[in-house]
């Protein structure tokens, strides 16, 4: 029997890269997506790879009426939950738009589904969640929430959330998947990363420089505790953590409860690591400055990715050179993402 999926946000960047593999392993998927943050036409381009069109819904996950309307009309098995505003800076400005939305529209989400008798859910949390680890690689069972930031604390709070709802009714399958620095594009260079303006994520930034649309890089400190003294992040390959996605909806299949996964690759680089790594896949040079600290950033942070590998099979198989030749394809392809069609 073939299984409908709901993405929330299957029109973002991890959530188009995720509609993707889903329909290229044989599912259905409905896409819902307010598009505030995201173009349509990312979906266009879903649909030329897989050979076949996911449904669009456009609208908002704090919709209540829409969404039972959605799912009386398809036979949605399973969510996957994307949708969310995810700018740190924008949220310590705009706190409540970053409640209701991550929180608010979650807790709508759930009211849904299970007046609608779908009780499996895949969200996309994130290694926020963790604050400054006291100690890296990461593992699961570190302490969680000191976040530093109304986006950081929308993502444990909606973790407490769905743990509860779990504990409460023993329907509920969740798995939250804490996701650790996602880079990279469909290597075809048709789906990428589209930020709206200045990236404020150091690939994205790296790759427009190469472009030129922005004159020079500024490291946020090289006074750091690490071995070059810049900022130590796990980048994992946005194809990676789609697939992570597909391996965790199998995984709770059969496990009842809230489970916890880290997706990372276990490997940290440096900032300049990157710039290199970036420099040598894709022949420009990236002209940098080293500048003040970036407030509310931490040291280091990676994963230890074996409770993934071991409960979900699952484990990153692209390297970092991966991640640099497919981000510079997508942006040397669409130097301006999905709005100015491809040059
Ligand atoms: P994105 O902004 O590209 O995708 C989010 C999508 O959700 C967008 O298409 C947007 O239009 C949509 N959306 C936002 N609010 C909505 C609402 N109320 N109703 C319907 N649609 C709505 O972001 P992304 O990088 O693909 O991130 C996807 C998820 O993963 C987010 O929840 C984000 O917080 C989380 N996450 C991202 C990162 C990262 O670095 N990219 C890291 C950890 C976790
Ligand atoms: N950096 C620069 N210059 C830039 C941008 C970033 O030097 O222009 C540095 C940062 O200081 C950091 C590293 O590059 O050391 C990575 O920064 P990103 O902004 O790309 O990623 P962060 O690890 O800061 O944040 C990401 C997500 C957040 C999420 C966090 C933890 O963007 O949403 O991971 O999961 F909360």
């Amino acid at each position: 029997m073939t299984r409908t999926i709901l993405v929330t946000g299957g029109a973002g960047y991890i959530g188009s890269h995720t509609t993707l593999v889903l329909l290229q392993a044989g599912f259905q998927v409905v896409v819902l997506d307010s598009l505030c943050n995201a173009s349509a036409e990312s979906l266009k381009r879903v649909a030329q790879l897989a050979g076949r069109e996911p449904v669009f819904v456009q609208g908002d996950i704090r919709d209540r009426a829409l969404l039972d309307q959605l799912l009386a009309h398809h036979p949605v098995q399973a969510v996957m939950h994307f949708a969310g505003l995810k700018a740190v800076g924008e949220s310590v400005a705009q706190p409540l738009r970053y409640y209701e939305n991550n929180v608010g529209g979650t807790i709508n989400l759930c009211q849904a589904m299970a007046a609608a008798g779908v009780f499996t859910l895949v969200f996309s949390s994130s290694a926020t969640v963790y604050g400054d680890p006291a100690t890296v690689p990461i593992t699961e069972d570190q302490p969680v929430g000191q976040t530093t930031n109304p986006y950081g604390r929308s993502k444990f709070m909606v973790e407490q959330v769905l743990g509860d709802l779990a504990v409460a009714d023993a329907r509920w399958r969740v798995a939250l998947l804490r996701y650790f620095n996602p880079v990279g594009a469909h290597e075809s260079g048709l789906m990428g990363e589209d930020p709206n303006g200045i990236p404020n994520n150091l690939l994205p930034y790296i790759t427009q420089v190469a472009v030129g649309k922005l004159p020079e890089l500024a490291v946020f400190g090289n006074d750091y505790p690490t071995p070059d003294g810049t900022g130590v992040r796990d980048y994992i390959h946005v194809l990676d953590l789609a697939e992570g996605h597909l391996c965790a909806l199998k995984a709770l299949q059969t496990r009842t409860g809230a489970h916890v996964w880290n997706l990372g690759t276990g490997q940290g680089y440096s900032v300049l690591e990157m710039v290199r790594a970036f420099e040598a896949a894709s022949g420009r040079p990236v002209p940098y400055r080293i500048s003040p600290r970036r407030s509310g950033d931490i040291a280091n942070c990676y994963a230890d990715p074996t409770k993934a590998r071991k409960e979900l099979g699952w484990g990153a198989q692209r390297g970092l050179p991966d991640m640099m030749r497919d981000a510079w394809r997508w942006q040397s392809m669409n130097p301006n993402g999905y709005s100015g069609g491809r040059n």
